[in-house]
């Protein structure tokens, strides 16, 4: 019966994986052995977000923990953790963080020939009134014939090997590609696995949702002006689309993956290169959409 079968022939993250690898002969199972860490990370973080409301009571006794040290906010924490759990998997080079100033070069003892970019918490100022935030990561790979430089990282989107983001929401959802398509798994909390719930990810065609920080409009410039005026007074007689904006990529993302439509965070005169960081945010994010079918662009180029 295949309803049986559903039940209990689990395709968990890793069985997911290690399959996918299996079709590359060449392939010595480090992809799959460092996205178990990633996944640890995920789990991790997935367990501090829910407890972190009751962390504030708790903080409010005193703002230290029992080794009197100040409590850690939720974005450098997931930023530790996944910094040590990238570190220990052995298959790292480069690590680069929004939560740190500089790259983190692993050393040549615990190294390995992927480079991990990342935003270990994504949303953080909706972190407080407990509102879907997430991770998000690409993984580039090195040439092992050199010692590895910040240049190894400062590569074109299009140079990932694999990338993916995990939603903390009201279900933790974990959304990977390693280059043929996108598929989604969600954490079953009883069995501490992610189970793949949405396979083959692709974006609706037409989408009825536009999704942007409509409060920025002062300081946009004039297409940018133009489009969202469109998108609620059309000029061809179809009906205006909906606003959704949660102010969590990952989550705006999300949304937009499974229900169709734009995000978008155009540029503005505060911050004319935009907001969006290009390396852990908008490159993975980028390489998710166009491999769901999708497309992502600066306005001017893809
Ligand atoms: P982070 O919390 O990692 O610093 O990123 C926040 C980003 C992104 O998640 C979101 O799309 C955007 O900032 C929201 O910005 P506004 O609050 O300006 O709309
Ligand atoms: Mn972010
Ligand atoms: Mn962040
Ligand atoms: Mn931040």
């Amino acid at each position: 019966h295949s309803a049986d079968a559903q039940r209990t022939d689990l395709m968990t993250i890793t069985r997911f994986v290690l399959n996918e690898q299996s079709k590359h002969p060449e392939s010595r199972g480090d992809f799959s052995i460092l996205l178990s860490h990633i996944v640890l990370g995920c789990k991790f973080v997935c367990s501090a977000v829910n407890k972190a409301g009751l962390a504030k009571l708790i903080g409010l006794a005193g703002e230290t923990n029992v080794q009197g040290e100040e409590q850690k906010k939720l974005d450098v924490l997931s930023n530790d953790v996944f910094i040590k759990a990238l570190i220990s998997s052995g298959r790292t080079c480069i690590l680069v963080s929004e939560e740190d100033e500089e790259a983190t070069f692993v050393e040549p003892s615990k190294r390995g020939k992927y480079c991990v970019v990342f935003d270990p918490l994504d949303g953080s100022s909706n972190i407080d009134c407990g509102v879907s935030i997430g991770t998000i990561f690409g993984i580039y790979l090195i040439k092992e014939d050199h010692e590895p430089t910040v240049e190894d990282v400062l590569q074109p989107g299009k140079n990932m090997l694999a990338a993916g983001y995990c939603m903390y929401g009201s279900s933790c959802t974990l959304v990977l590609s390693t280059g043929s398509g996108v598929n989604g798994f969600t954490l079953d909390p009883s069995l501490g696995e992610f189970i793949l719930t949405h396979p083959d990810i692709k974006i609706p065609k037409k989408g009825k949702i536009y999704s942007v920080n409509e409060g920025n409009a002062k300081n946009w410039d004039g297409p940018t002006t133009m489009y969202v005026e469109n998108c609620k007074y059309p000029k061809d007689g179809s009906s205006p689309k909906s606003l959704r904006y949660i102010g969590s990529m990952v989550a705006d993302v999300h949304r937009t993956l499974l229900y169709g439509g734009i995000f978008l965070y155009p540029a503005d005169k505060k911050s004319p290169n935009g907001k969006l960081r290009v390396l852990y945010e908008v490159f993975p994010m980028s390489f998710l959409m166009e491999q769901a079918g999708g497309q992502a662009f600066t306005g001017n180029q893809r």
